[in-house]
């Protein structure tokens, strides 16, 4: 067997999401050598003329790791902020002590409330990391089909795949409002940073409804956002069987449902006088 060529294919799969394949062509095989030679040089049998260079395929793939990685940093912290939100149910004194523990991680080895920027450091780097990779590859996405679908039939991706970009978009947004909201207090009528249960009673009274309608909106975004970034994060990290794939979108599924119905168990406790 003689390995000739050996590089990464990338094109736009029918989710619409970047996909790269690394790619070997055995030149010593008959069929190999004739497909090759139509091929042209340099190029696998049955390539196309790649839309960018080598490179570019080999930083694409990076790129998808940053994502990966830094989307599991960010299901992490999701995991744990609606575990440490569930603790309005245990009561007001286990809820405001879990805020007040998060302040005093790492001490006495660390001043004060030094974990926790350390934490919101790592968070803003994997929040930038997982926005500027996913801008890039969409830009690459689109420049590999310079020649848009004049028709999408809308049976093509998941519901999840085609909703990613403006679930991003309205999750962030949603991010922006929430600090304001729950941490600062800007937009919060009674704020009191020493009163954190207080301040997610007072955020989801029934005259705001339009800022719980906005936290549900956003947390079903995350959601969708979630089983199919989970879904695409295994398949980026190597499991490409069909098998795994199967167990890829299950685990996705399951995680996503645990983390919705964890985060709307708080407003939705509030709204009906369970816990207030
Ligand atoms: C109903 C759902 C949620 C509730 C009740 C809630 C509640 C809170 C509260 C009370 C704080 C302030 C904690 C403190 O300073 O001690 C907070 C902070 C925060 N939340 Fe949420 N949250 C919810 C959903 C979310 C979601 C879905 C996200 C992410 C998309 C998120 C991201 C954050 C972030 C980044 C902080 C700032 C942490 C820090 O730096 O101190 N939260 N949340």
């Amino acid at each position: 067997m003689a390995i000739e060529s050996i590089g990464f294919m990338h094109w736009t799969n029918s989710d619409g999401v970047p996909t790269v394949k690394f790619v070997a062509v055995d030149t010593s095989a008959p069929a190999g050598k004739a497909a090759r030679q139509k091929a042209g040089p340099g190029r696998p049998a049955g390539a196309r003329k790649p839309a960018v260079g080598r490179s570019s395929a080999r930083s694409t793939v990076v790129l998808k790791i940053i994502m990966a990685v830094s989307g599991i940093v960010l299901v992490g912290f999701l995991f744990a902020h609606m575990a440490g939100n569930l603790k309005i149910f245990v009561g007001q004194e286990s809820f405001d002590h879990y805020a007040h523990w998060l302040r005093e991680i790492g001490e006495p080895a660390l001043p004060p409330v030094w974990a926790l920027w350390i934490m919101r450091v790592g968070l803003l780097v994997s929040v930038i990391a997982h926005i500027v990779s996913a801008a890039v590859l969409t830009v690459r996405a689109r420049k590999a089909r310079p020649v848009r679908y004049a028709h999408r039939p809308k049976v093509q991706g998941s519901y999840a795949a085609r909703t990613m970009r403006w679930g991003g978009v309205i999750v962030f947004l949603f991010i922006i409002w929430h600090l304001l909201d729950m941490t600062t207090g800007t937009v919060h009528p009674e704020f009191d940073p020493a009163k954190p249960y207080a301040n997610v009673i007072s955020a989801f009274a029934p005259e705001r409804w339009y800022v719980t309608a906005f936290y549900v909106l956003a947390i079903l975004a995350i959601g969708f956002h979630l089983r199919h970034g989970i879904f695409s994060a295994v398949r980026t990290l190597g499991q490409q069987s069909a098998r795994g794939e199967r167990i890829a979108k299950t685990i996705a599924l399951v995680l996503s449902v645990i983390l919705v119905a964890g985060f709307l168990s708080v407003p939705f406790a509030v709204l009906t006088g369970l816990v207030s």
